[in-house]
């Protein structure tokens, strides 16, 4: 069951002093061609990413990101992970151009979007989204140099639970996809990009940069996930990113009874493409101190040291890959 306002009103009135563990937003990094976790080094990579986070992002990111980041476009100030999805696009269904799909700043149910600019808003979460069980299951954070994606860009079947779309109109968010929405959503589109949350205890990656962890999400990502197996024993933070794209302004130009127009930057028609990729760049110790302890709710951590988002906004790179990604454009960059 995806979470409700009243589901949260809920849960805090029920568990006083119970956290449910790391929610915050992060700014727009940069939205270019590359690619350090499946392609390092090549510039461009194949297809538009949208990348939030720090700004060691590099096409190769080697070694501990924490340290050779100075700034992020995070609210956790001592976070510079990056985190990327491919970018939504439009694709005219007469006259075939395509055109870049506007980010907005998740709105938060508590604090609103606190002044980031699109971007996405990112978890991690120890048990569920309203509890952490940290005496029976305590959350181990990841190492430097960890990175991992989820989903693919050539699925062809119907993505795990944790890869999901949501039409949104007015407040409500609407039910969880595997797919594209099949109509115009007046508020945008969200999606929601769950990593699995068991490590197999010894590989910062593998060939696949899916095989050393282990999903164990079944039901609903923001549930505690199930038993980690002895292949992956080692329970890790449950990272969740959410974005929601402004679509609106597309809406109009969507004819009625016509296909979803919306496709990923890889050309990818299908939403059961939807991935994302993660690389850990906390500094030091700080998410095992935040894993370790009932602190955190939402934003709202004691001993996490956070910025303004007026601050976060400032952190920038420089773009690698000098090609236009926005705008109509006759075909989509790289393909
Ligand atoms: C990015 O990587 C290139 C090599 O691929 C290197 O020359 C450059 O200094 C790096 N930039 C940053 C900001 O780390
Ligand atoms: C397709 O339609 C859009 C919206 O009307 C327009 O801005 C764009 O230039 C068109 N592309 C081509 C190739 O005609």
């Amino acid at each position: 069951m995806k979470p409700t306002s009243r589901n949260f009103a809920l849960a805090a009135l029920a568990v006083p002093g119970v956290q449910a563990g790391l929610r915050f937003p992060c700014s727009t990094l940069t939205i270019q061609r590359l690619d350090p976790v499946v392609q390092p080094g090549v510039v461009p990579a194949a297809h538009v990413h949208h990348i939030v986070g720090g700004n060691a992002f590099n096409a190769t990111m080697e070694g501990d990101v924490g340290e050779r980041a100075s700034c992020t476009t995070c609210q956790m100030s001592e976070d510079f992970s990056n985190y990327w999805t491919a970018h939504l696009y439009f694709k005219h269904p007469t006259n075939g151009s395509y055109h870049r799909v506007p980010v907005l700043p998740v709105q938060p149910l508590l604090g609103g979007s606190q002044g980031a600019q699109g971007g996405l808003t990112v978890y991690y979460t120890q048990f569920d989204l309203s509890r952490d069980n940290l005496k029976q299951q305590p959350v181990k954070a990841f190492q430097p140099g960890f990175r991992m994606t989820v989903g693919s860009p050539t699925a062809t079947s119907k993505p795990h639970v944790g890869l999901r779309y949501q039409c949104l109109s007015g407040q409500s968010r609407g039910r969880e996809m595997p797919d594209f929405p099949d109509k115009p959503c007046s508020g945008g589109i969200f999606t929601t990009h769950h990593f699995p949350a068991c490590w197999d205890g010894k590989n910062l990656d593998s060939p696949d940069h899916q095989s050393h962890m282990y999903n164990s999400i079944s039901t609903d990502g923001f549930m505690n996930a199930p038993k980690c197996p002895s292949s992956h024993p080692v329970r890790m933070p449950q990272v969740a990113y959410e974005t929601v794209w402004d679509t609106t302004k597309f809406n109009s130009m969507w004819p009625s009874g016509a296909p979803n127009p919306f496709v990923w930057s890889f050309e990818g028609t299908s939403g059961y493409g939807t991935h994302a990729d993660y690389m850990f760049g906390w500094k030091g110790d700080s998410l095992q101190r935040a894993m370790d302890k009932s602190e955190c709710f939402y934003d709202g951590c004691g001993s996490i040291k956070k910025q303004a988002m007026a601050v976060a906004n400032q952190c920038a790179i420089k773009e690698t890959v000098k090609e236009q990604t926005d705008g109509w454009l006759v075909k989509l960059p790289g393909m």
